[in-house]
């Protein structure tokens, strides 16, 4: 039986975790659930899978979770703490981090100087600090199996291959809800529409970030950091059908692809039970009902966000940071309808530009920085 944690067990991936784990009851124990402001769903995963610790928001949230569960011989922590103390638990064999935003990076490292394997959905760790964390895991020679589908496609098709023989990878993306929309509708477009999401179902931050490209930017990085690969060596690919999660191509010019369907089971389980491939009831992918796939170069006229991704990836050092939590902010912004969604990467642009770049920032610098931005992006926004 495997023992895992969940930080963000309440979110689309966490829950999508839970569903993996429902299953096969038989295969792992739940030791640690985190959660934020969902106090109704953390109760009634409590209920169901019995963890040893959670965490919350807040007293107020633990005050609430009273109210609906009996919280008898369960280490109850709040906030940050409560995901430190999740992820080190002496227990926890391997850790799912599916929180959003910023706030795995600390618990991230904790664990991996604990010895944890972590199944990483969360990419801001790597873009805010991707040197750090990898640093981290050659030293502890410690593992991070991604969850991101593209990563774990990528981390597929390297499996028990030579890095020093890779020629390019292939990160592929749907294009997302503006793939064929003109550059005056995009310009007009509100939260209502850039939620709608052409294939995957995900929480409302990384549904905005894919419909201005940024989370094919993120990603970018990510995999930078991830398979120590320079950014010249990733090309982004928009393949509207999300069959191919990403291609690797060789010297000798073979190209691996990994398929599937376009649900994020397959890789959370993957990641979860790595090196084994176990059933699932999931369904299979059928080629003849497919007949076509299709492959775009992105626009990053239409889609700046992207070209100011690949900017940064190129430049390394703070620029991931700064990029991460400007972004943060400005979707922040936009989904609150406060700017306009290309004032997205104006913001990103500014803050970028304003800031004094470092080129090997440590885990200090990275949070002061990551503060400064979001205030810097802030004030920007409220002027817009
Ligand atoms: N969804 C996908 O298909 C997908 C695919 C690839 C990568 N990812 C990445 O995986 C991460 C999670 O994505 P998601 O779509 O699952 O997000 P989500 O649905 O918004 O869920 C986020 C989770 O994090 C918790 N959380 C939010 N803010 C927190 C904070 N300040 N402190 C502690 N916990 C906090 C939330 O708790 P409450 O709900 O209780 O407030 C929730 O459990 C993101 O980094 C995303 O880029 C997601």
């Amino acid at each position: 039986m495997k023992k895992i944690a969940i930080l963000g067990s309440t979110g689309s991936i966490g829950t999508n975790a839970l569903r993996i784990v429902r299953e096969k009851p038989e295969e792992y124990r739940v030791i640690g659930l985190s959660a934020y402001r969902n106090v109704q769903l953390l109760a009634r995963q409590i209920k169901l899978f019995k963890p040893k610790l959670i965490s919350v928001k807040d007293v107020q949230g633990i005050k609430q979770l009273k109210v609906l569960v009996n919280l008898k011989g369960i280490k109850v922590f709040v906030q940050a703490d409560g995901l430190g103390e999740i992820a080190t638990h002496k227990e926890v064999e391997r850790l799912v981090v599916a929180t959003a935003g910023t706030i795995s990076l600390v618990p991230v490292l904790e664990a991996i100087k604990a010895g944890k394997i972590i199944a990483l959905a969360n990419k801001e760790p790597l873009v805010m600090a991707g040197e750090i964390v990898m640093d981290a895991v050659r030293r502890k020679k410690g593992m991070i199996i991604p969850v991101d589908s593209e990563h774990s496609a990528i981390f597929q098709c390297l499996r028990k291959e030579d890095i020093r023989s890779l020629k390019r990878i292939y990160l592929t993306g749907t294009g997302g809800p503006f793939r064929n929309a003109t550059r005056k509708y995009i310009r007009q477009a509100g939260p209502e529409t850039a939620l709608c999401h052409p294939k995957w179902k995900m929480g409302k931050k990384i549904t905005i970030d894919s419909a201005t490209l940024m989370n094919k930017g993120l990603e970018l990085i990510e995999a930078r950091w991830l398979f120590s690969v320079p950014e010249e060596k990733i090309e982004v690919l928009i393949h509207p059908e999300a069959v191919i999660h990403s291609m690797v191509e060789f010297n000798d010019r073979s190209v691996i692809a990994q398929m599937g369907i376009a649900d994020m089971r397959l890789p959370i389980q993957y990641a979860l039970d790595y090196p084994e491939r176990k059933t699932n009831n999931l369904n299979e992918l059928d080629f003849v009902k497919l007949k076509k796939l299709h492959f775009f170069k992105p626009d990053v006229k239409r889609f700046p966000c992207l070209a100011i991704a690949q900017k940064v990836a190129r430049a390394g050092g703070s620029c991931g940071c700064v990029m991460n939590a400007a972004n943060e902010i400005a979707v922040e912004a936009f989904l609150a309808k406060k700017i306009g969604f290309m004032d997205i990467p104006r913001v990103i642009n500014s803050v970028l530009d304003k800031h004094i770049y470092a080129p090997h920032p440590n885990l200090e610098e990275i949070l002061a920085l990551d503060e400064w931005a979001r205030k810097e992006a802030w004030a920007l926004c409220y002027r817009l």
